[in-house]
This record gives structure tokens, sequence and C-alpha cells, in this order.
């Protein structure tokens, strides 16, 4: 067993879909989250500068003490995941390959769809994953950026956000994909509109759950996982404005979000790229 938390960042509060996954999947291990709401959204951003942004929380979190770091952003790990895995001395986990592999055991026809910010699929950090378990498997991936501002403004279904998702999907349904990589942390939210609109055929598959398999899985291999009966401890931090964080926090996660502390920026840790 490490008594140690479990570290996770997102640039902001979309990670949180993933820590209530790994909450469900692993309820006594405690977490510390910390989302950079200061300057997320990532997904419009260039790679590198999303980099440098990663890096420096990857750092922070491993400075708090962190057993295993958890990159809970596809933006994010399609970015900087390599190198966050080279500067840390505790291992890291991101979003992109276990949803890659999710997809490529879910597929029967071998034509994956995938849908994330523009950052993540500018990366085709996606097609290396899949290709990397199956080179002959078809990809096809779609940017939808708006998605993002839906969900954060709470509007996850309706007209507005159906019609758009329609229009962000027409291309990969007339591709024939079997399976769809929900590849953002906002879209678990708009699963129902996604899953209506891509049909009963169709597998979805989510990067929460599929990165929640997988910590529990690095966790009980490393002879991590807490077995004491001590309830776990949940702390959440910022970089922005707490009281959005925790508003939004509630609608991603949930009631356990009740304080998230601001932390100012630059954050402490090493500094990888000086
Ligand atoms: N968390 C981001 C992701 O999963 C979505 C929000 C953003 O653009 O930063 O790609």
């Amino acid at each position: 067993m490490n008594a140690a938390p479990l570290g996770m960042f997102d640039s902001g509060v979309g990670g949180l879909t993933v820590m209530r996954a790994v909450m469900r999947r692993l309820p006594r291990e405690s977490i510390i989250y910390f989302g950079d709401n200061a300057r997320g959204p990532y997904g419009p951003r260039e790679i590198p500068e999303i980099r440098r942004f990663a890096l420096e929380i990857a750092a922070f979190l491993e400075s708090l003490g962190g057993a295993v770091s958890v990159v809970a952003c596809n933006s994010a790990t399609s970015a900087a995941l390599l190198d966050i895995q080279r500067n840390c001395s505790v291992p890291v986990l991101g979003v992109v390959e276990p949803g890659a592999r999710g997809a490529v055991q879910a597929t029967r026809n071998r034509r994956i769809g995938v849908i994330g910010t523009r950052a993540t699929v500018r990366s085709r950090a996606y097609q290396k994953a899949i290709h990397a378990l199956d080179a002959g498997a078809h990809v096809h991936s779609r940017a939808c950026p708006t998605l993002v501002d839906f969900v954060e403004r709470g509007e996850v279904r309706g007209p507005r956000v159906e019609e758009e998702v329609r229009r962000y999907l027409a291309p990969l349904k007339k591709r024939g994909v079997d399976t769809l990589v929900l590849g953002c942390t906002h879209y678990p939210l708009l699963r129902e509109v996604i899953a209506r609109e891509m049909g009963e055929g169709v597998r979805l598959i989510s990067s929460d759950e599929e990165v929640a398999r997988e910590v529990e899985e690095n966790l009980v291999r490393r002879g991590y996982l807490k077995n004491s009966e001590e309830p776990p401890t949940y702390r959440f931090m910022c970089s922005g404005d707490p009281e959005q964080a925790v508003s939004l926090g509630r609608i991603f996660l949930g009631p356990e979000v009740e304080r998230v502390e601001k932390v100012e920026l630059p954050l402490g840790g090493w500094r990888p790229w000086s």
C-alpha cells in the first residue's frame, strides 16, 4: 500500500469527469486535483504552450507528494505526456492510450471515430495510439471545438446542442465507424445526445471509465492500493476563479467539490524547461 494521494490535473474542471470515474472505481484512494482554469481551455492553444503548462503542473503535483499522476486532459496528454513522463520521478498516466485501447478492443469493423478538441485532433495522438495497437484500423477524427463551451454553459441537451453534435458527427457516420472515442473530458456529459445521434450500433468509448480501469490496474500491480478503513481525502486546487471552479465542479463531479483552493501562477516544483 502507498499512503500518498493520486495527483490529477486538467485545463479546468473537465478532468473531474475522470476523477469521478476514479472515485467510483477506487473509493478508498485520496486524490489531489488541480484545474488550470486561469489558462484553460487548452483546446484552442498551440501544442508547445500546452506542453509548458502541463509540465509546470506535473512538477507542482509531484512536489505535493502524489504517488501516481494522471494527466486528466486529452489536450494536455496529447501535447505533453511523454515529456512529463521523462521528467517526473513517479509514474504518469494519460487519458489517450486507455481510450485507444478500449476502442481497438470494442470495434468489429476496425473503423474508429475520434472526437476531441483542436489540439488533440491536430496532435494525431489518438491515431498513433490506435495504430500502435492495430496498424490496420481506420481512424477518422473530428475536432468539435464548440462542444466544450456548450458543456461549460450547462447546455448538455436541447435543440441547439443536438444540431451542433449532428453537424460534427455527420462525416464520421458517413465513414461507417462502429466505435466512437469521446476524446475530451467534457464529452461524457454529452453522452446521451451523442449516443442518440450515432445510433444503437455504435459503441461509445469514454476515456474517463477506461482511465479509471487503467489507474486501478497500475495501483494493484504496484501494490499501492489502499486497504485501510480510513476515508479518502479530496483536495481541489485551481489557478483561476475558485468560485467558478466550485459551481462548475459540482456539475462535473458532484457535491464533493465543496471548496477549491486558489494557487497563484507560476506554480512551484521543478523546472524542466529552464
Ligand atoms: N480538458 C480538455 C480535453 O480533454 C477539454 C477542455 C480544454 O479545451 O481545455 O481536451
